[in-house]
């Protein structure tokens, strides 16, 4: 097993439905995604990039195929030893298009909200997102409100508070999508920063032709499977 794997899959399906109303997703898919990547992952609206990422982040469940997250066979034609919420906890980052923070809560609550849930120390996550506010050049903001942060800060927010639980890898679903063209960018660097630096492994969505030159792979769900350009 490779020391540089992050995420492998073997012939992978995805359909949705039975009947009249099956659809068939992603058919037979087969890549390997290295730890320090940053990949764009782009298709036309409807080609299945969401359910990639739900797969691959142990939300919605596969109907056939093997995958690895890691060292560790995580599925083999049905969801192996552990309980699917466990390998997210402990492998998985999750950052949405909109940044989805919640209002009423500040910077440090929000970041410290979901370790809590789970039990972390009090002490250990405000630490914890505490550095990482401070790596993303916004600790002065830990005590205000989402709405006095600019959608730019709160994008950064949400990618400091998907890297609360050391992921191995990161699923970035359109993450520029609700921003103009620098913000962009800015939070594409530093998406490519935290995979160089931290050794994870993204995969982002993308509509922006503007952003690939920032990463290091493009895959592209072509026929319901994936190919590399
Ligand atoms: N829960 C679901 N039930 C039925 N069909 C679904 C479900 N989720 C997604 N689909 C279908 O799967 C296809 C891919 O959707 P999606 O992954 O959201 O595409 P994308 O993210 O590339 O726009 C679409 O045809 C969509 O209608
Ligand atoms: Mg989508």
């Amino acid at each position: 097993m490779s020391q540089t794997q992050a995420i492998k899959v073997e012939n992978l399906n995805k359909s949705f439905g039975t009947g009249d109303a099956f659809v068939d997703v992603i058919k037979d898919a087969n890549f390997t995604i290295n730890k320090g990547e940053l990949v764009a992952l782009i298709a036309p609206s409807g080609a299945g990039k969401t359910t990639l990422l739900m797969m691959l982040g142990c939300v919605n469940e596969p109907n056939s195929g093997t995958m690895w997250l890691g060292d560790e066979k995580v599925y083999e034609d049905k969801w192996l030893t552990k309980k699917t919420r466990e390998i997210r906890r402990e492998k998985i980052g999750f950052i949405f298009q909109a940044h989805y923070l919640i209002p009423f809560l500040n910077i440090i609550d929000n970041l410290t909200l979901l370790p809590q849930a789970n039990k972390v120390k009090d002490s250990d996550s405000q630490k914890k997102a505490r550095e990482l506010l401070q790596y993303f050049d916004i600790l002065e903001k830990e005590t205000a409100m989402p709405s006095q942060l600019s959608g730019g800060q709160n994008q950064r927010v949400a990618i400091a508070r998907a890297l609360m639980n050391d992921p191995q890898i990161i699923l970035a679903d359109e993450p520029t999508a609700a921003l103009d063209m620098d913000r962009s960018i800015s939070v594409v660097k530093m998406l490519k920063k935290i995979a160089q630096e931290q050794n994870v492994a993204i995969i982002m969505v993308t509509h922006d032709d503007r952003m690939l030159q920032y990463c290091d792979r493009i895959m592209k769900i072509e026929n319901k499977g994936i190919v590399f350009q």
